[in-house]
């Protein structure tokens, strides 16, 4: 199943995989939680910046399945940085009509910050403006095996027969299963890997690679991404006519 586009042929749904943190920060001869937090400031700017240009979903790569691989200064300064975040952000997310969403594992986060974020998606649910999902513990292959484990579980109980397993009914057991696919995924710093992002979501995605470091990505950049994305012809493995 492929998702229709914007009305304006712009992306409806740009994802954003926001990285370069660290490289910012070191450039700049900081510690890279100083970069963390310069990129988390960046998000305010690029969610208002959505609805001229017709984005509907945005969905922004916050932490990764795989960065606990980092030290654990890094990874326990994150953690606070987004309860801090979450704290600070509900009151204006919430007055700017933004429904937030969050995908990804939950059962490895602690306590307190899972109640910030059940918080906030609890706050924002009558929201109609921009949804904002944060990936957060999130890994492709990670959300893949949990909806299979799911899906199986059903399958046991008797509530869903193999024969109906398909592309149509499996995606309802991802975390995204309410959210349209991405149109257009953004990666900056200049890595072009997609770090197990979306995996299944992103099958048709247009990608942009900028080289831009996340805390120097501005509205104004993803509103020339969101322009040329309108120049680029999806064809979804049929005929140009
Ligand atoms: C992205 O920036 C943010 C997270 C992964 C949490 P990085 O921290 O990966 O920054 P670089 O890639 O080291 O510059
Ligand atoms: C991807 O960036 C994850 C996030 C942006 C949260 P990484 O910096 O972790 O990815 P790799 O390690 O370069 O693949
Ligand atoms: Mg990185």
């Amino acid at each position: 199943m492929v998702n229709p586009i914007g009305d304006s042929g712009g992306p409806r749904h740009v994802a954003i995989i926001m990285d370069g943190n660290g490289r910012w920060a070191t450039q700049r001869g900081r510690p890279r939680l100083f970069g963390h937090h310069a990129g988390a400031k960046r998000v305010r700017e690029v969610v208002s910046g959505c609805p001229e240009f017709g984005v509907k979903y945005l969905t922004i790569f916050a932490f990764s399945t795989e960065n606990w691989k980092r030290t654990q200064v890094e990874v326990s300064g994150l953690m606070s940085l987004f309860r801090r975040y979450i704290a600070r952000e509900t009151r204006a997310l919430f007055e700017k009509n933004v429904r937030v969403r969050f995908i990804g594992d939950r059962v490895q986060l602690d306590d307190k910050l899972v109640q910030l974020m059940d918080d906030l998606e609890q706050q924002t649910k009558s929201c109609t403006g921009v949804n904002l999902t944060i990936a957060l513990n999130y890994g492709g292959r990670d959300e893949v095996a949990r909806a299979t484990k799911r899906l199986a579980e059903d399958v046991k109980a008797g509530k869903l027969d193999p024969a109906d397993v398909n592309e149509e009914t499996l995606p309802r057991y991802l975390d995204t299963h309410v959210l349209p696919d991405p149109d257009l995924v953004v990666r900056t710093s200049g890595e072009a890997r997609i770090s197990n992002f979306l995996l299944w979501q992103s099958a048709y995605a247009e990608y942009e690679f900028v080289d831009t470091l996340w805390p120097d990505f501005t509205a104004e950049e993803l509103g020339r991404l969101v322009a040329r994305y309108g120049t680029r012809e999806r064809r979804f493995g049929g005929v140009a006519v």
